[in-house]
């Protein structure tokens, strides 16, 4: 039970921590290896960084194709501002607190610190493994983000923001969220018969649970929050999910439950000053952002390490927690919220969402193993649903493999390298004016300049499928054309001319989309680069239109690559 004379001396007290004078990468162990191997810009001091996150992943289930799937989804946006040649800084990380890691951690017979470091260690791992250049991986459980919750609670106390009460609801410890009477419903268990109570929203098992905990006053928050969405019309994309969390807030919110009685749950953080108390896990979690962005500042240091992050990228089934709860938080102590949150859909498996409790997850480890980073992450961000759900399918990435990539992309850039063109000559010529072009050549010759404004656009808007898909029809466009022009029979002297347009026309468009492909497939695009022999200060979004590298191409007469080896059965 609550002891109200805590309460009240806790509404006296001052915050007990100070700002830190840190900020980033205060908790990598190392950078990842894709993240040393690349030479990203840095920040000029004082500049903010473009700060884009993933969500923390509960350790209470290993990682699945959804959780890569959020992962490289981040990384791929983290590397295309780097393509534009701006810092940026990418955070994920582990959520190790609350009531659904305490009960696996006891299922699994294990004290719940050594549980959460397994757990912590499998989704760094897959991190690394998918080449996702994080800069902080952050736990829950890091001492840094102990003091950062505990002093943003204080903030919020202070400013009135927090009280107690009695809070009675059902509480669904699967998502770790109270629902009212409205959000559930009363149903028989199909195994057992027996009478159980489902959330509405995500079909999870909830419980009656009455207790005395502190509340947070959101229902204060209504106005501000419609003025924040109001000034802010892309801050949710995609937009049909942005309508529905105006409309939710729009038709009035509760106070939010943001603690529980330390004796139903004592792994989390205690409530300053209230050691009956333990912090709601959502609200710890969240924190979890601007604890690596070097939270509390030092004065002057706010932006220093990224905040206001410039995306946050989550599933479909945490929105409220994200584009409600967060900015509620934050606008009640005068913090800047995110400027977008990325909502994306779901991988399903037979139509059905992948997840642990449904026993229906694709292990990323074994499909990596199977079919190599690159090829997944072009898989999961082509594939990959923002709004609708994609259905996760062995045979797509093989057809993906075979045809856009093999097929494709390597047959093509083997192609412009053939044993009796000269890309070298080629491209000298190019730049001398003296070729007659066809309206499909001129056509060719506008296609990579055009489809990198186009894919630039649809990366602005956060549209990362349509962009891979945009960049891969340069790809097919081409390999039609050079089919269509036949350079390999333009063989007399006074041919050699027409058949230079015709090599010269298709490796820019080989190189624009090579450059371009970076961010979602790091290694492949540059084996691709490296085989026109693009110079790697050539290679950043800059020069990805028609005509500007003047010195790529030396040598590649008959420098045949496998980039793409057939997959084995
Ligand atoms: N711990 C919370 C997030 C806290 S962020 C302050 C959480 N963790 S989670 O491990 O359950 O989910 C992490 C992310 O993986 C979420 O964005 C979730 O939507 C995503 N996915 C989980 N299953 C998924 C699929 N089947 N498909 C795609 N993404 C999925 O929620």
């Amino acid at each position: 039970m609550m002891r109200p004379s805590l309460l009240i001396r806790q509404l006296r007290i001052r915050p007990a921590c100070s700002p830190r004078l840190f900020s980033v990468n205060r908790y990598s162990t190392a950078t990842s290896t894709a993240a040393a191997a690349q030479t990203p810009p840095t920040v000029p001091a004082g500049e903010k960084p473009y700060y884009i996150t993933t969500p923390i992943f509960y350790v209470n289930a290993a990682p699945h194709v959804g959780h890569l799937y959020t992962m490289v989804l981040t990384d791929v946006l983290k590397r295309w501002q780097q393509l534009h040649g701006r810092p940026a800084k990418m955070c994920t990380g582990t959520d190790e607190h609350g009531m659904k890691i305490q009960q696996a951690a006891a299922a699994a017979d294990m004290d719940p610190r050594t549980f959460c470091n397994t757990g912590a260690n499998s989704f760094k791992s897959l991190a690394n493994l998918s080449q996702c250049s994080w800069d902080t991986f952050i736990r829950t459980t890091d001492k840094e983000h102990h003091d950062a919750v505990q002093y943003f609670w204080q903030m919020l106390l202070q400013r009135d923001y927090i009280y107690a009460g009695k809070h009675e609801g059902w509480y669904s410890v699967g998502d770790e969220t109270f629902y009212t009477e409205g959000g559930v419903e009363h149903t028989l268990d199909p195994a057992t018969g027996r009478k159980i109570v489902l959330s509405k929203e995500t079909g999870r098992v909830v419980e009656w649970t009455s207790e005395t905990n502190y509340h947070f006053r959101l229902s204060a928050m209504k106005e501000k929050l419609l003025e924040f969405y109001k000034a802010n019309p892309e801050f949710v994309v995609p937009a049909a999910r942005y309508a529905d969390v105006v409309a939710a807030v729009e038709a009035g919110l509760d106070d939010l439950s943001v603690s529980r009685p330390r004796d139903r749950l004592t792994w989390g953080i205690p409530v300053p000053n209230d050691d009956t108390q333990t912090i709601y896990v959502w609200l710890d979690a969240l924190v979890n952002y601007i604890t690596a962005s070097g939270y509390p500042w030092t004065p002057g240091q706010e932006r220093s390490g990224g905040w206001p992050a410039d995306l946050h990228v989550v599933g479909k089934d945490i929105v409220k927690f994200h584009a409600i709860y967060w900015p509620a938080f934050l606008l009640a102590l005068d913090i800047p919220p995110p400027k977008q949150v990325l909502t994306h859909a779901h991988w399903t498996m037979n139509r059905k969402k992948m997840s642990k409790s449904d026993g229906n997850v694709v292990n990323p480890f074994y499909a990596i193993q199977r079919y190599g980073v690159d090829s997944m992450r072009f898989y999961m961000a082509r594939d990959g649903g923002i709004h609708d759900d994609g259905d996760y399918s062995n045979e797509h990435i093989v057809e993906r493999y075979r045809h856009e990539l093999q097929f494709g992309l390597g047959n093509l850039t083997n192609r412009v390298c053939g044993v009796n063109f000269d890309l070298d000559l080629a491209r000298a010529e190019a730049f001398t004016d003296v070729w007659t072009l066809s309206t499909r050549d001129q056509l060719m010759k506008a296609l990579p300049t055009t489809t990198a404004i186009d894919v630039a656009e649809q990366m602005a808007a956060l549209d990362v499928p349509t962009a891979v898909k945009t960049i891969m029809s340069i790809i097919h466009e081409t390999n039609k054309y050079i089919q269509h022009s036949a350079p390999w029979s333009l063989r007399k002297p006074e041919q050699k001319s027409e058949q230079n347009m015709v090599i010269f026309l298709s490796a820019e468009c080989v190189r624009v989309a090579g450059i371009m492909l970076q961010p979602f497939m790091p290694d492949k695009a540059k084996a691709v680069l490296d085989q026109l022999n693009v110079a790697p200060e050539k290679r950043s979004f800059d020069f990805a239109a028609y005509g500007k590298d003047d010195s790529y191409g030396v040598g590649t007469k008959g420098k045949k690559g496998l980039i793409f080896p057939p997959l084995s059965e």
